[in-house]
This record gives C-alpha cells, sequence and structure tokens, in this order.
C-alpha cells in the first residue's frame, strides 16, 4: 500500500505529480487560504507524511492526533510553526528547505535596505498622489547605504550573505552571533560585536536570526534605546523576534530613524496595527525568498525530504536528529 500523504497547499503541479508516483496523496486545494485546523486535525489521524508551510502551527495537541505519522516536511528554512520535542517525543521526523533560498532572501533583505533608507516606496507613492511639484533640496532625503555600517544578528547561511553584498557596497559590516565566524571574519572583513556594541555603532540593524524561545523579542526597548537616531531597523527574519510595540514606540519617539519589516509577530499583519500608521516604516507581506525558481526549489527540496523518509532513507535536511 502507497503510503498517505497531506499537502496543505495547492503547491506546483509537478511536484504533485511527481509524489503521486509513489503516494496516496490529498491537497488542501486552495492557493491564498491556509488549510483550517480541524481539518488539518482530522488528516492527522491517517497519514504517514505531512507536506506543510510556515502558516501552519504544528503544535503538541494537534500532533496528539497523529498515529502514524512518520515525517513533518516544512517548505521553509524556519520550522518555529512546529513543535520540535513534541514531534522527536512520537519519533516524527522534522525536515526543512535551507541553502536553497538563501541567495534570494540576502537579495530580498537588501532590497529593502535600500528601499526603506531611501524611501522608495514613499517617494513612488507621493508621485502618484499628485505631489510632484518641483525638484527641492531636502525631499525625500534619506540614508546613505554606501561605506555606512551594517550590524547583522545571525551570522548563518543568509545572514552571511547579505554580509557579500554589503561588501560590494563597502560597508562596514558587524556581526553578533552565538559563535564566531572565523572565516567569514577573514573572507569578508567582517567584525564580531557584542549585541550592545552593534547596535550602538550600526547604521542598519539586520535581523538574520532563527526564531526561538531564546531569540523571543531579543530586540525590545532597552535595545532600541542604544541604537542611533539615524538607524535603520531591518527584519526578514520573524516577527516576534522584535518587540512590536517597542519598535513602534522607538519609531514615534525618533529614537530610531525608519523599519523595513517582511515579518511580523502575527502574519498576515491586522491593517489597523499602529507599525502601519507610520510613514517610516516599509511593509512586504513575507516574501523573503518569493522569487519563482526559488519557490519551486523550496518544493523540491521538501518533497524530497518527504520520500526519502517515507523511502526508510535519510532524508537531505533534519532538523531534529
Ligand atoms: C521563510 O520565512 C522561511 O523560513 O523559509
Ligand atoms: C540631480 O538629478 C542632479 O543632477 O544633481
Amino acid at each position: 500500500m502507497m503510503p498517505k500523504i497531506y499537502i496543505t497547499r495547492k503547491i506546483p503541479v509537478p511536484i504533485i505529480k511527481h509524489l503521486e508516483k509513489s503516494c496516496d496523496v490529498s491537497v488542501w486545494e486552495h492557493e491564498d487560504t491556509p488549510v483550517p485546523r480541524d481539518v488539518l486535525e482530522e488528516k492527522m489521524g491517517e497519514i504517514d507524511g505531512l507536506f506543510c508551510l510556515l502558516t501552519e502551527t504544528i503544535d503538541e495537541e494537534i500532533l496528539s492526533k497523529a498515529t502514524k505519522l512518520k515525517v513533518i516536511s516544512n517548505m521553509a528554512v524556519g520550522y518555529n510553526n512546529i513543535d520540535i520535542e513534541a514531534a522527536s517525543k512520537k519519533g516524527i521526523m522534522v525536515t526543512n528547505t535551507p541553502g536553497v533560498l538563501t541567495e534570494t532572501t540576502a537579495d530580498l533583505t537588501f532590497a529593502l535596505l535600500m528601499t526603506t533608507a531611501r524611501r522608495i516606496t514613499e517617494a513612488s507613492a507621493f508621485l502618484r498622489a499628485g505631489q510632484w511639484q518641483t525638484w527641492s533640496p531636502m525631499q525625500l532625503t534619506g540614508q546613505d547605504i554606501y561605506q555606512s555600517t551594517i550590524g547583522i544578528i545571525g551570522l548563518g547561511r543568509i545572514g552571511e550573505a547579505l554580509a557579500r553584498r554589503a561588501k560590494g557596497f563597502n560597508m562596514n559590516i558587524l556581526y553578533h552571533s552565538r559563535n564566531r565566524k572565523l572565516q567569514a571574519e577573514e573572507e569578508l572583513g567582517l567584525h564580531f560585536a557584542s549585541l550592545e556594541d552593534l547596535l550602538r555603532k550600526s547604521d542598519f540593524v539586520c535581523i538574520m536570526t532563527p526564531y526561538t524561545t531564546d531569540t523571543h523579542n531579543m530586540i525590545r526597548k532597552e535595545h532600541f534605546q542604544l541604537m542611533k537616531d539615524s538607524a535603520i531597523l531591518i527584519n526578514t527574519a520573524r516577527g516576534g523576534i522584535v518587540n512590536e510595540n517597542d519598535l513602534y514606540q522607538a519609531l514615534s519617539l525618533g529614537q530610531i530613524w525608519a523599519a523595513g519589516l517582511d515579518v511580523f509577530e502575527q502574519e498576515p499583519v491586522s491593517l489597523d496595527h499602529p507599525l502601519l500608521t507610520l510613514p517610516n516604516v516599509v511593509t512586504l507581506p513575507h516574501i523573503g525568498s518569493a522569487s519563482i525558481v526559488t519557490r519551486m526549489k523550496m518544493a523540491e527540496v521538501a518533497s524530497d525530504n518527504l520520500l526519502r523518509v517515507l523511502n526508510g532513507e535519510i532524508p537531505r535536511h533534519v532538523v531534529n536528529v
């Protein structure tokens, strides 16, 4: 009998077809709505493999419904949506998709940095609103990027890819992470800094760390107080790493200059969220890895991870070993 798998969203058809060769596949057939929890709960008791996205919360309660589940394949590099400990206790392997999205996400991070620094979305809206009366010396002036100081919090694959982009802009590059990365320091001329030092010195503070209980709200009120009043915060990792209320206060009080956010504590972010009322906040709907090629690759890697576990092989990217 073929193993049963459930895919929690409409993913590219070639990948579904590939999975169907060796699995009994069912799919939540919607592109733009996540699977309701009760539907997923019901599926959990029937399936051997789950292909899910970061929009699904796989907690202990939902895992308790699983009776023969062997693998949860998350189509993302981050896996904070899954209770890893609870999955491990049940002997369920959890896999993710690192590597393939590194450069794409670093591109978006740098694009957001530039957009925020040079007020690009605001300037575009200004023109379309008919406010462009004349060229004016200080109109829509922003912050320089070239030769400024960037502080990267979390020097994993994506953090390092961001550093390579920053090097091309002749930036002074600081980083803070749990472990020093001597090779990257040497190759890219990075400087290790304490979190406090990084916050004090950086023109751009970029959050590039995974979201865990340790990094929950790791940037909050006291950290904004250390930052320059011309500083820009960029977050393309996970919303909960930054305390959003404190960020709103810091921006409103002019403690920092602007923020570029691709992620929010609650996604989709509510349209009446205070951060959305500020002109110096650039907001994106979690599109870090959203290039056509990369999203295809992520789906392929997720499908490969899933199949390998079901075939009794070692998947390429296991989170809980
Ligand atoms: C996207 O945020 C991911 O974790 O892949
Ligand atoms: C601006 O467009 C300039 O020519 O300085």
